[in-house]
């Protein structure tokens, strides 16, 4: 069985030059420029009224369905529920977690719409395919509607224990959501554990009878392990060119023969930025002999600005950044460039390739495709070294990066210094080895085992049920 893929997020990512979008947009866009489809979300625009029409573009084999979305609705559904509340407890930030009911009704009345907006694009034989925690009821509700074709659900963010979890006053109703899917997807086998064990303690034992299903509601639900991965060899390609890119010939002529660490993030606090500030000032008073030697620049484009936990993460960078120059630069030498902007995404990895190391030193991680980006935009005779957070998804995958534990700040200055005097050798056998990882895992293994997993449950329901 093969019908058209259509896959579902709120943020969709019609190509562009401007700006690199996130993980969830790199990969997914990726996939659909593989297998072609429809990609349906939200437009990135906000309306005072009932939102207009959905529009619909082609791009390169794939169709975009985007709508806009009314503002109040919106602004309770994204940063209210999915922002306020479950990004913080899927990434345990418990004390940045507030529940308020309201937000909830709200994330139920977007899916509704966007559920809505979608039933009208579907033809017989899809296959639908939901990404992130935004979207957990969505399969419940289009079922309601008789909807009945294969429906998978991929998260993209970590999924918490189920101690964490369920300070979360509706998390059997998420739960429960989440069985209306046909698979389940997660990104490493912690998540996937979490997972089942929450089910467990709310369905009991025989919920979770079988490695590799759940069954709740007379429903079997297949669940797996999915990482996600990158397209490498585009990578490699935007890397490589885009060393000739005026902007990445300026940016490594201003670096002026320095070693350069970098960073790239979208300025959010489970990305462990501060904690990796404060491991490079210890780093440089460890070290003096680094002084005007080493420099440190954090890409960090701005992300969910208007919520206050954002605007608090932001007032501490700045301070910290203010601080480590203060303390350290001289007049021909500043140790830290701190960059609250986006670029595209060929220019970033031409800044990674011209990297000597780069810091992915999240305090939480579903993934962090950065991670991957990094190894695949070196290269192979010169290449950086990747000092990854154990607490990445990816760390479970790139066992041969140097790990740190984002929170002990001496240990991850020393491992600043031991990547920056890192031997050839020992860089090219540890990129040849990163980079056996990543191709096993790219981007194409991704979707197709999710989608070959979406078309095997699929293909065990009657032919006449699949359509409403
Ligand atoms: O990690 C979850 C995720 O969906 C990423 O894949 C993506 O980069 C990020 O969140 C995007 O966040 P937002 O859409 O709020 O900017």
């Amino acid at each position: 069985m093969s019908g058209r893929l259509v896959a579902i997020s709120n943020r969709v990512s019609i190509p562009r030059k401007s700006a690199a979008p996130g993980g969830l947009a790199v990969g997914l866009l990726a996939a659909m420029r593989s297998r072609g489809g429809l990609w349906f979300g939200w437009s990135g625009d906000l309306t005072e009224d009932e939102p207009g029409e959905t529009d619909v573009v082609k791009r390169a084999g794939v169709t975009y369905a985007i709508t806009d979305m009314r503002r109040e609705l919106f602004e309770h559904y994204y940063y209210g529920f999915a922002n306020g509340m479950l990004w913080p407890l899927f990434h345990y930030f418990l004390e940045t977690f507030r529940y308020r009911d309201g937000y909830y009704d709200a994330y139920l009345e977007a899916n509704r719409f966007l559920a809505g907006r979608l039933q009208a694009l579907l033809e017989p034989g899809d296959l639908l395919w939901m990404h992130d925690y935004h979207l957990i009821p969505m399969a419940r509700l289009l079922r309601e509607e008789r909807v009945a074709g294969p429906m998978g659900f991929f998260l993209h963010t970590p999924f918490p224990h189920y101690e964490v979890l369920r300070a979360l006053p509706v998390y059997a109703e998420l739960l429960r959501d989440l069985c209306a899917y046909d698979v389940v997807g997660f990104q490493t086998a912690n998540d996937l554990n979490s997972f089942r064990d929450s089910i467990q303690y709310v369905w009991g034992e025989g919920a979770v009878r079988d490695e590799k299903s759940v069954f709740v509601d007379g429903r079997r639900v297949r669940v797996g392990v999915f990482p996600i991965g990158v397209e490498i060899e585009s990578i490699r390609a935007e890397s490589e060119s885009s060393q000739a890119s005026e902007q990445v010939k300026r940016m490594v002529r201003s670096v002026g023969g320095r070693k350069l660490v970098i960073g790239v993030d979208r300025l959010d606090y489970s990305k462990g930025m501060v904690e990796r500030f404060d491991a490079f000032q210890r780093f440089l008073e460890a070290s003096p002999d680094s002084h005007g030697k080493v420099t440190f620049m954090q890409i960090a484009p701005l992300s969910r600005a208007d919520m206050r936990s954002y605007e608090s993460i932001r007032e501490q960078l700045e301070g910290l950044a203010g601080r480590i120059n203060g303390q350290f630069a001289d007049t021909d030498w500043t140790p830290l460039r701190y960059l609250n902007r986006n670029f595209s995404h060929d220019i970033l990895m031409g800044f990674m390739r011209a990297a000597h190391v780069c810091m992915v030193t999240p305090v939480r991680d579903g993934m962090n495709l950065v991670a991957k980006e990094f190894i695949a935009a070196q290269d192979p005779r010169d290449p950086g070294v990747l000092i990854l957070s154990t607490l990445a998804g990816a760390a479970r995958e790139l066992t041969n990066a140097l790990q740190v534990n984002p929170y002990d700040t001496r240990g991850v200055a020393q491992t600043i210094q031991t990547a920056l005097s890192m031997p050839l050798s020992e860089r090219r056998q540890r990129h040849r080895s990163l980079m056996e990882v990543i191709r096993r895992n790219d981007i194409h293994a991704w979707h197709g085992n999710f989608v070959a997993e979406l078309e095997a449950a699929g293909s065990k329901q009657p032919r006449a049920a699949r359509r409403k």
